[in-house]
């Protein structure tokens, strides 16, 4: 079973903190007394969440960087290190995603998407391993997606991103294994994060997330959760979550159905929207804080979602066990 960690005194870098997951991850992380280490490449919105931090009595450092840049990730782990003399957790989060059919996306896109979202990932636990190793403890905790076990349409660089980060994180564990370095992933749905007003589209149209849509604020506590309980894949909702996985194992056509006929139309709004390169390679100045354009799904919509899929899959069922019962009386 996994050990409890007090994280009061912690010291955690988080990438991709000047918004979305990685800004209210560092928020709740923060209430629980640990002392932050924030990048990304906006210096201004990390400054404003320095000054969200302190007010609530909170430490946060800012190194601004960008993660495909090896001198900046070496930048952060050393400022880091000398503002606290120890790093105790990684908070692997600093993502982008580019929207279009594969065959069409520039190929600097889908170089760059692998170069932020997954190798992103690896140069930072590459910088941060060492110093763990010294310890002899650390937790490496990566911002996965549910896109690290499924797929969409449209988003096909950004799925071998998460697929490919997944996959080291295993790795990763069996490594570190026996060594006090731990590693967590925690599967995120679709959440109401300004991702969707960062990303890069070739459709001319707002990209949005497949819905249902989730409040970021769950997805921080997920974060805090793994980050008391090291050593996790914790998946934090149920329709979008742990029914998805579960669908996906006993009934996959299902899913493929689902979101091979309408994947695309789910992804895309009539609202237009002139963004070919949205942050991929220059951050914009858009969407700071923790929420984006996109609200949550409300609780009611989700919750008549999961009894009319009971409800369906009650049915078929039901029908099926009938539909046994009356061959197996006709055969004899
Ligand atoms: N929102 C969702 O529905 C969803 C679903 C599943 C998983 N996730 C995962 O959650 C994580 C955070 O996404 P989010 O939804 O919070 O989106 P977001 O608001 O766009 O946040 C992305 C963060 O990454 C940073 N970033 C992007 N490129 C960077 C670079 N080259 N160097 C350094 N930092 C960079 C951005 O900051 P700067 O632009 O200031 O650099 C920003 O802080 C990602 O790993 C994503 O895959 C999100």
């Amino acid at each position: 079973m996994a050990r409890r960690e007090q994280l009061a005194g912690k010291v955690a870098i988080v990438t991709g903190a000047s918004s979305g997951v990685g800004w209210q991850s560092a928020v709740r992380l923060a209430e629980q007394g640990v002392k932050l280490c924030v990048t990304a490449r906006r210096r201004e919105a990390l400054e404003s969440l320095r000054t969200v931090v302190e007010a609530a009595g909170g430490e946060c450092l800012v190194v601004p960087g960008d993660v495909t840049v090896r001198e900046d990730v070496d930048r952060v782990v050393r400022e880091c290190l000398a503002r606290y003399g120890r790093i105790d957790i990684l908070v692997n989060d600093a993502g982008v995603q580019t929207y279009g059919y594969f065959d069409q996306l520039p190929w600097e896109h889908i170089q760059r998407t692998l170069d932020v979202t997954c190798l992103g990932f690896l140069r930072f636990a590459h910088a941060v391993l060492p110093h763990f190793r010294k310890q002899g403890s650390g937790h490496v905790l990566n911002v996965q997606s549910m896109l690290s076990e499924g797929a969409a349409p449209l988003l096909s660089a950004y799925t071998a991103a998460k697929h490919a980060t997944l996959g080291w994180a295993k790795a990763l564990r069996l490594e570190l294994h026996g060594t006090g370095i731990q590693v967590s992933n925690v599967l995120v749905p679709s959440v109401a994060t300004p991702m969707f007003d960062h990303a890069p589209t070739q459709f001319g149209k707002k990209p949005v997330p497949v819905p249902p849509t989730y409040d970021v604020d769950l997805i921080a506590r997920a974060v805090v959760k793994c980050a008391r309980k090291p050593g996790r894949t914790e998946v934090p909702v149920f329709l979008q979550g742990s029914l998805v996985l579960w669908m996906d194992r006993v009934a996959p056509f299902v899913g493929n159905l689902i979101l091979g006929r309408y994947g695309a139309r789910l992804q895309t709004e009539p609202e237009p929207v002139e963004r070919p390169e949205g942050n991929l390679f220059q951050p914009v100045p858009e969407g700071v804080g923790a929420y984006g354009s996109v609200p949550p799904t409300p609780k009611w919509k989700r919750f008549s979602t999961v009894a009319g899929l009971a409800a369906l899959v009650g049915g078929v069922l039901g029908g099926a066990a009938l539909g046994a019962r009356g061959l197996a009386r006709a055969v004899r």
